[in-house]
């Protein structure tokens, strides 16, 4: 017991890690409205409709805790996470109309009130904006992690589209593109944090793994909720993923298991694009994933992720700001929404 508690300390309960840094996420707001600032009326307009719509603010809280825990003691942390929320929102404003979805944090999204062209375009201009932050605050390896990172961001959305709607995607190839399109964003807010603390090599990567791990475990809930979350809880429309022909886990596990029989019937379902029949296909590979344990073992695949991340903290110190960080990735496999 004494050797579990040594291993990997306390983990503070989400509430309290978003109190431990509330001074700093309120200077994030601030930043946020700054910065949709523009002559141009529909760039505040839209903008603030989509980020002040209630997000969890998951990558910024993050980067500040890593901050935090590395030492930093300056004042770039809080553009920063404002750049991580921009990024996040612009790839949620672009995912948005190639997932054809109408529903986003609890209302309607940006593409639903104002079109798609709107949402392409406001999505460039918090890509863009976020760039301009990042050579004013000045430091170059941290634009390259940032550079690199959105990159690979887009290139796990192009990976996804290639992959829709083919039932021979594998456990691997979901992974990979999860990473991508989500992990190495919050991958890159938890090493940010660390170069800002000026961190030792091995800190930086250590936290790099830390949020890669729990990046990849955040993705996974994401995809199981989308099929057991109810839609007032989770703000996003539920069963969005069998609609567009994502094959995610929950699903991967239930085709690997199931017998021809219901292989079949599921891959009629994934290539089917009658609408009609949409609400009744979704209940019966509900029913199927429950019938197949593809919830548990979603479920157990995103704690062994989290299990990863924890076990990437080990190096450092006991402190707030490491239980606060543990914390986060219990939250992950926790929550609701
Ligand atoms: C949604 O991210 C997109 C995924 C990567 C799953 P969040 O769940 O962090 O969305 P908000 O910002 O809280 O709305
Ligand atoms: C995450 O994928 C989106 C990005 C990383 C851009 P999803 O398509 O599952 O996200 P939601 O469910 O629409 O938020
Ligand atoms: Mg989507
Ligand atoms: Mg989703």
């Amino acid at each position: 017991m004494v050797q579990i508690l040594i291993k990997y300390g306390g983990s503070m309960d989400i509430q309290e890690v978003f109190e431990l840094v509330s001074d700093d996420l309120q200077k994030v707001e601030t930043e946020l409205s700054r910065n949709l600032e523009s002559s141009v009326l529909l760039i505040p307009e839209a903008g603030k409709y989509i980020l002040l719509s209630g997000g969890k603010r998951f990558r910024p809280l993050i980067l500040i805790l890593s901050a935090r825990l590395c030492g930093y003691t300056g004042l770039h942390h809080v553009p920063l996470a404002g750049v991580f929320e921009f990024i996040h929102t612009a790839t949620l404003l672009h995912d948005d109309v190639v997932d054809n979805a109408e529903v986003r944090r609890g209302s309607s999204s940006v593409n639903a009130v104002w079109g798609n062209e709107t949402s392409i375009l406001l999505g460039d201009y918090l890509l863009s904006k976020s760039f301009s932050v990042l050579t004013r605050v000045g430091d170059l390896s941290i634009l390259k992690v940032m550079s690199d990172t959105t990159t690979r961001l887009a290139q796990g959305e192009i990976m996804e589209l290639q992959r829709c709607g083919d039932p021979l995607t594998t456990e691997d190839d979901y992974i990979s593109i999860i990473t991508e399109k989500t992990a190495v964003l919050i991958s890159a807010a938890c090493r940010v944090g660390a170069i800002l603390g000026h961190a030792s090599h091995e800190k930086e990567k250590a936290l790099e793994g830390f949020g890669l791990n729990m990046g990849i475990a955040f993705q996974l809930i994401d995809d199981l909720l989308d099929y057991v979350a109810t839609e007032e809880e989770f703000g996003k429309a539920i069963g969005k993923d069998l609609c567009e022909g994502k094959v995610t886990l929950p699903l991967i596990h239930t085709l690997q298991v199931s017998n021809n029989h219901d292989r079949e019937r599921i891959i009629k379902i994934i290539e089917s694009d009658d609408q009609e029949e949409q609400e009744e296909d979704l209940s019966t590979v509900i029913d199927l994933i429950r019938g197949h344990g593809g919830i548990e073992r979603t479920y157990e695949t995103a704690r062994e992720y989290v299990e990863t991340a924890r076990g990437f903290l080990d190096g450092f110190n006991a402190c707030k700001e490491k239980e606060a960080l543990l914390g986060v990735a219990d939250y992950v496999i926790k929550r609701k929404w």
